[in-house]
């Protein structure tokens, strides 16, 4: 799971799709393609958010994409297109380019939606993006 920043969306994407999925067989992580947090913890909004929600993200911390993701990860989901154009940049070859995806295209395909990010606004962007990626993340594990 892939943002910007990643301590506010994508950090909320990786623990709605670990919390539905058996942490024995599938690892799910996530990083932002920027360097402006690493190491830190989550935005408190979005830990706030998922508290709500039954889930704790406090132990999480901010990284980096890098390209040895490729080779870690089967599916790699942006929450924007600049997100995806930043990942595609790392791709070595057509096997790296197929695994990134917008995750929003799992819920409508080839529209070009995104996460909106919810950094400069309200609480309510961050029950938004929730939403959305529990929607998406439903989808992906109905498809694995
Ligand atoms: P994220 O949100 O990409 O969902 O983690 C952002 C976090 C920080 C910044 C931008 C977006 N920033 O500019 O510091």
């Amino acid at each position: 799971m892939v943002c910007l920043g990643n301590i506010c969306r994508s950090p909320l994407a990786e623990a709605i799709l670990q919390s539905k999925l058996d942490p024995e067989k599938f690892q799910v992580d996530s990083c932002g393609t920027s360097n402006y947090h690493i190491g830190k913890k989550p935005d408190i909004r979005s830990i706030e958010i998922a508290r709500k929600h039954g889930i704790d993200i406090t132990h999480q911390k901010a990284a980096q994409f890098k390209v040895s993701d490729f080779d870690t990860y089967d599916f790699i989901y942006a929450m924007d297109a600049s997100n995806y154009s930043n990942i595609i940049k790392y791709s070595r070859n057509n096997q790296d380019t197929s695994k990134v995806q917008l995750i929003l295209d799992v819920v409508a395909p080839n529209k070009g939606l995104e996460v909106p990010d919810p950094y400069y606004g309200g609480e309510q962007g961050f029950e938004n993006v929730y939403q959305m990626l529990d929607s998406a993340c439903d989808l992906i594990i109905s498809k694995l």
